[in-house]
């Protein structure tokens, strides 16, 4: 056996041990979207855009496109951890096919069902998650009353 082999079995081993104690931790739910990510990246022109910063130093990012009312398409990016990516990317699952009022209604309580409970250590990831997609949100609806206020101006011109 060549030294390599022997780094590469070694390498194998590690790999299985700390996966073996993710699974320990995690559910294989959130493990799946840590590890593969759904919609990361950004939209471009999004009608709506959050982004915040939580208290753990971590930002996130969540970009929303708006067609009447209804959210088609969702996208995130993070530079936190490995439960803050599973996080993003099942909150805009949760968002993808819905109205703008059923995904106000998407909470950290939610995305930590759906993800199968996470660590009480890990809670205030999918929190910055909910805060993000409550500040894209609030962009759109902010968006929604000036765009209408515009209108009005000019009905009243
Ligand atoms: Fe900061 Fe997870 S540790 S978002």
């Amino acid at each position: 056996m060549t030294t390599s082999d022997n780094m590469s079995s070694d390498f194998d081993e590690l790999e299985e041990f700390v996966m073996t104690e993710m699974r320990r931790i995690y559910s294989e739910k959130a493990l799946d979207h840590s590890l593969n990510p759904r919609n990361v990246g950004h939209i471009k022109d999004a009608e709506a855009f959050g982004k915040v910063t939580g208290p753990c130093g971590d930002t996130m990012e969540i970009s929303l496109r708006i067609r009447a009312d209804k959210v088609v398409d969702a996208a995130f990016w993070t530079d936190g951890c490995g439960t803050s990516i599973a996080c993003g990317s099942v909150t805009t699952e949760l968002v993808k096919g819905n109205s703008v009022a059923e995904a106000s209604s998407v909470d950290s309580r939610l995305i930590l069902e759906e993800l199968h409970g996470l660590p009480e250590s890990d809670v205030h990831c999918a929190v910055l998650a909910s805060d993000t997609l409550k500040a894209a949100i609030r962009n759109y609806q902010t968006k929604q009353k000036s765009t209408r206020k515009y209108a009005l101006g000019i009905m009243v011109v």
